[in-house]
């Protein structure tokens, strides 16, 4: 059974290290030492053993199944057939020897399909990010920031050649407003439009699985600073294939492909293969050659992981994609339907056990985010996370550091290929879980932890006895 080969590596990694590690150098005993501080809370990042597909899928980021049905698979090898005297490695840097013909069509084809003037292909989402503020913001400068960005924003900011990085509250427009009238009324350059503003946002936010109100955001910009110097750059990973007219993303669904200035594309998520996208104008590319060492000082991506990148877009492009688009959409809402109007879940949610702020005002909602986390009380996520691993789907828990404090949930991922089936079925134990819980807090039961919870903890006393 998965869940016990998952339990017991991911147990394992747990035990304490340090303490049996006396005589070894102190720079490996130091470091087991630090990562006994995670291990303390069961708080080890670790690595997942792969499972099958006998096990339901609330995880992965093969969001339009085109990698579980090999539809990608099959795209990939017509690519390669198509170009079979192909040079496998890049050998060079883009701003060298790697530059190569079919890349360079490929970032054509992809920037048409996005209606920008140009594309970059990076070898992910995350470099892109990184390379983008590495490059394009310049000293005097203003980044400002959602607080929920992803860790490649957050890693980019620190190589951005300003220090001037404002975080705003998340997807708040009236905290972005306050920290652009702070920028403006604190630095004449700014109000005058001599010195940019670069605005970081997130079309789905990959933990929260909310959308940005980029519309309102854009307006705000525009009405702040109309002469243009306060820009957008999008993180599309989590739209990238999901949202938008055939998977083109947030800023397609909303004509804004004018407005915005950066947009990153990922193709490691709904693509089903690897490789950033950086779309933007020729100035902006121009400007991450040169001062983008992230883009550059290193060899260009191979024409394996371009042919693949390329595979994906002819799907999205022929608009083979579309009904996996459709199909999220209706598994979602099925979801949102059915947990909803569970009268176990709607307790658990009045209790205060559950919170899944996606549900409120669902109805009315035009675009369902992929992404839909529960909130749970700190370690309960752990304990709904075994629940559900023990019944056979795969969801995890996502804790501090991975999110703020008193932010800990179970992230469920939805994908073309969940069955409504398997939605009731998951609906269905997480109210088992809930019933179980408000039992314990009730009082009404002999146990203190929830049965999932306690097989787990005997299965980890075990392997440290
Ligand atoms: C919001 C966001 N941006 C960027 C990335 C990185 O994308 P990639 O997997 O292509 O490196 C991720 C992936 O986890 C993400 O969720």
């Amino acid at each position: 059974m998965y869940s016990d080969d998952l339990l017991k590596a991911w147990l394992q990694e747990q035990v304490p290290r340090a303490a049996s590690m006396k005589n070894d150098a102190a720079f490996y005993r130091k470091l087991e030492q630090s990562l006994d501080v995670a291990r303390k809370e069961n708080g080890l990042m670790t690595i997942k053993p792969r499972w099958d597909d006998t096990v339901i899928d609330f995880t992965t980021s093969d969001f339009l199944s085109l990698n579980r049905t090999g539809r990608i698979r099959e795209g990939f090898k017509a690519e390669l057939s198509r170009h079979g005297d192909y040079r496998l490695s890049a050998s060079g840097s883009r701003v060298q020897y790697g530059n190569y013909n079919y890349i360079l069509e490929t970032e054509r084809m992809i920037a048409e399909f996005h209606n920008s003037e140009t594309a970059w292909i990076a070898h992910s989402g995350f470099i892109a990010n990184v390379g983008v503020l590495e490059a394009v913001a310049l000293p005097g400068d203003a980044i400002v920031f959602d607080e929920l960005s992803h860790a490649s924003t957050n890693l980019g900011l620190k190589l951005s050649m300003t220090t001037n990085r404002i975080p705003f509250k998340h997807n708040s427009i009236d905290s972005l407003r306050e920290v652009l009238e702070g920028l403006k009324s604190s630095e004449p350059a700014f109000a005058k439009g001599q010195q940019s503003i670069l605005i970081c946002v997130e079309s789905i936010y990959s933990m929260e699985g909310d959308l940005c109100p980029l519309r309102e955001f854009v307006d705000l910009a525009k009405e702040m600073f109309p002469a243009g110097n306060a820009q957008f750059i999008i993180d599309e990973a989590h739209s990238s294939g999901v949202i938008g007219p055939r998977g083109g993303g947030l800023v397609q669904m909303l004509g804004l492909e004018k407005e915005i200035a950066i947009r990153v594309h990922v193709c490691s998520k709904a693509l089903a293969s690897t490789g950033g996208i950086i779309l933007c104008n020729k100035t902006v590319r121009r400007a991450l050659i040169h001062q983008s060492k992230t883009l550059t000082y290193s060899g260009a991506p191979s024409f394996a992981m371009v042919a693949s990148m390329r595979a994906g877009y002819e799907l999205l492009i022929s608009g083979a994609t579309q009904k996996a688009q459709d199909d999220i959409q209706k598994i979602v809402k099925h979801f949102l339907d059915k947990v909803s109007s569970d009268a176990v879940c709607a307790e658990g949610m009045d209790e205060g056990l559950l919170n899944i702020p996606l549900v409120e005002g669902f109805a009315h909602r035009a675009v369902h985010s992929h992404v839909v986390p529960i909130k749970t009380k700190p370690r309960h996520e752990q304990y709904l996370a075994f629940h559900l691993a023990l019944a056979n789907m795969n969801a995890y828990s996502i804790s501090y550091p991975v999110v703020p404090r008193g932010g800990s949930r179970v992230r469920l991922v939805f994908h073309a290929h969940n069955t409504e089936e398997e939605i009731d079925h998951l609906v269905a134990s997480i109210a088992t879980w809930v019933r179980e819980m408000l039992d314990i807090e009730n009082g009404l039961s002999n146990n203190t932890l929830p049965s999932a919870a306690r097989h787990v903890f005997a299965l980890q006393a075990s392997l440290t006895a």
